[in-house]
């Protein structure tokens, strides 16, 4: 599984200072803070409700896990106000969780009725209606193609103009279906794409990944190892330029040559991983004097 790769990818340490940046309901949390005897985890998640989950099935460990309701994107800050040592490893499993999916009240998902939320932090500002009700039409069309690669995007923007407001999973799942060209048997529900695309918008995540992929490096101890997980062909393009540029400017070693995919089992038994890809690379030590003049 994946799951169990990225865990020996992250070679824990007993004694190691560990992150995992996306906590979620603590899956990965629990096998990591299980391998640790003096080690610490530190948990972060943009969601509270995630947290007390995760707090729950992480308690027995005590003060060896630590969770932090922030964005991933500030984990250099998080480091400096725990007053972290470098770090040995960090895990990034992004997107959303079983438990914002499967919550009719987040509004996530169009399996479920439900308000137009889709907030991962129920504290931000913009919701999923807010951006369907009030964003213009050309504006909203590149968004659906751009972050949901909606080819009907034109069609299915136009529809949601015409039929403002729009306030409900079920209402925007029903004006989306009636736009979409029909292409013979689809796959895919045929909002999947503009949910998908909404979500990303409302939550930033390509601005939040960005800034992630900046700061970490300068978390981690030389050797230390960083693993993500992305589920969008977007998401995983920017790991691996960026993974690519840092390699060419010597700050880390790649340890994926080409990018890991689940096995076809783990697809069957869980069709959410299907669209799993995990890189994963190591801070290299800072060259030394010498090294840099020889170089
Ligand atoms: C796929 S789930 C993680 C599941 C987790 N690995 C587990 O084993 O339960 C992704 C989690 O990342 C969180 N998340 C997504 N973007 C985030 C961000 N920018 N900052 C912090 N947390 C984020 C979501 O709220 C969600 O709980």
């Amino acid at each position: 599984m994946l799951a169990e790769e990225a865990l020996r990818w992250l070679r824990i340490e007993p004694g190691g200072t560990y992150v995992d940046a996306t906590v979620g309901l603590g899956g990965h949390a629990v096998e990591i803070a299980s391998r640790l005897t003096t080690g610490r985890l530190i948990g972060l998640d943009r969601d509270a409700g995630a947290l007390e989950v995760a707090r729950e099935r992480l308690k027995d460990f005590g003060e060896r896990v630590v969770l932090v309701q922030a964005d991933f994107s500030r984990i250099g800050e998080v480091a400096q106000e725990l007053n972290l040592p470098p770090i040995q490893g960090i895990l990034a499993d992004l997107g959303v969780s079983s438990l914002q999916l499967d919550t009719a009240e987040r509004g996530f998902s169009f399996r479920f009725a439900g308000p137009l939320d889709m907030r991962m932090d129920s504290r931000s500002a913009i919701t999923a209606a807010d951006i369907v009700n009030e964003t213009a039409e050309t504006e909203l069309a590149d968004l659906l193609y751009r972050l949901g690669e909606e080819r009907d995007s034109r069609r299915i923007a136009r529809a949601i103009v015409r039929a403002r407001p729009i306030r409900s999973t079920e209402h925007l799942a029903t004006v989306v279906a009636g736009a979409r060209t029909s292409r013979g048997r689809q796959k895919l529900h045929p909002a999947t794409k503009t949910f998908l695309a909404l979500r990303i918008a409302v939550n930033r995540e390509l601005e939040e990944l960005g800034q992630f992929l900046d700061r970490a490096p300068a978390t981690l101890a030389p050797g230390g190892r960083w693993v993500v997980l992305s589920y969008h062909s977007l998401e995983d393009r920017m790991v691996k330029q960026e993974f690519r540029r840092l390699s060419s400017e010597g700050v880390l070693n790649v340890l994926t040559r080409k990018v890991v995919r689940p096995s076809d089992a783990e697809i069957a038994s869980n069709p959410r991983a299907r669209s799993a890809k995990m890189r994963v690379a190591e801070k290299l030590m800072p060259a030394a004097p010498a090294e840099k003049l020889a170089s």
